[in-house]
């Protein structure tokens, strides 16, 4: 294996607003494998971010693929609006979405990547049920709401529990890490399972640009996957 299997997916909350399109090229042309976009009600979450109105805006900018984080009350009211605009997949908290299954099966009838998310105090076995049905899990290592938080290191043993579980059902459904990942955190969180990584701060808030805090986080995984 090589650090290739891992997939990088900056987090434009903690891009600059004042020239987003600007940011979202330079993380593709860094080689970003897909763009994380977080949005939040102020509800679900202490913070109110972005809508479809932002996802509208940077289709037409950008082939990566965009991937909704959906930390808003009752999320099935919004997949028809998220997938017009143009997003991806679309991932859904287990702890709101009343109903679940029907919430991931509407992502799938609307052609879309459905996954699930984790609160740091949510059990892997509260995605157990839905994982035949959905393309990724998504476990947080922060509490959702907001940008440069610390990691919680509680949390490297769940991302093992949430691997077990997923190479249990033989398919084929990508393990997402997002919340402080950062070139020390990166290594931890892939050792221990996670292929497809989330940074905001990391990436666009480094002061040294997009392209080195990319190259950054790919360079600190070279140890894990020794050639
Ligand atoms: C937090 C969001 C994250 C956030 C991560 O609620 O889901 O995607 O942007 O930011 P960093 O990488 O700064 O912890
Ligand atoms: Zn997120």
């Amino acid at each position: 294996m090589s650090p290739s299997v891992v997939k990088l997916a900056p987090s434009i909350l903690a891009a600059d607003f004042t020239r987003l399109g600007e940011q979202v090229r330079e993380a593709e042309q860094a080689g970003a494998d897909r763009i994380h976009i977080d949005v939040m009600d102020g509800h679900f979450v202490p913070n109110i971010s972005m809508g479809p109105v932002v996802v509208k805006a940077l289709r037409p900018i950008t082939s990566l693929p965009l991937e909704v984080h959906l930390m808003i009350e009752h999320p099935i009211r919004f997949l028809d609006a998220f997938a017009e605009a143009g997003a991806d997949s679309m991932l859904v908290h287990v702890e709101n979405a009343v109903n679940l299954h029907r919430t991931v099966q509407h992502i799938k009838v609307l052609g879309k990547k459905a996954g699930v998310v984790l609160n740091p105090a949510t059990s892997p076995v509260a995605a157990a049920e839905i994982l035949p049905d959905v393309d990724l899990v998504l476990v947080m290592t922060v509490n959702p709401g907001f940008g440069g938080q610390q990691f919680i290191t509680g949390m490297i043993d769940k991302i093992r529990r949430v691997r077990r579980l997923i190479d249990q059902t033989k398919r084929d459904i990508e393990l997402e890490v997002d919340g402080g990942i950062d070139a020390a955190t990166t290594t931890r969180v892939v050792e221990a399972g996670a292929r497809v990584l989330v940074a905001g701060s990391a990436i666009f808030g480094s002061p040294d640009g997009v392209v080195a805090a990319m190259n950054r986080l790919r360079t600190a995984l070279l140890p894990v996957f020794p050639s």
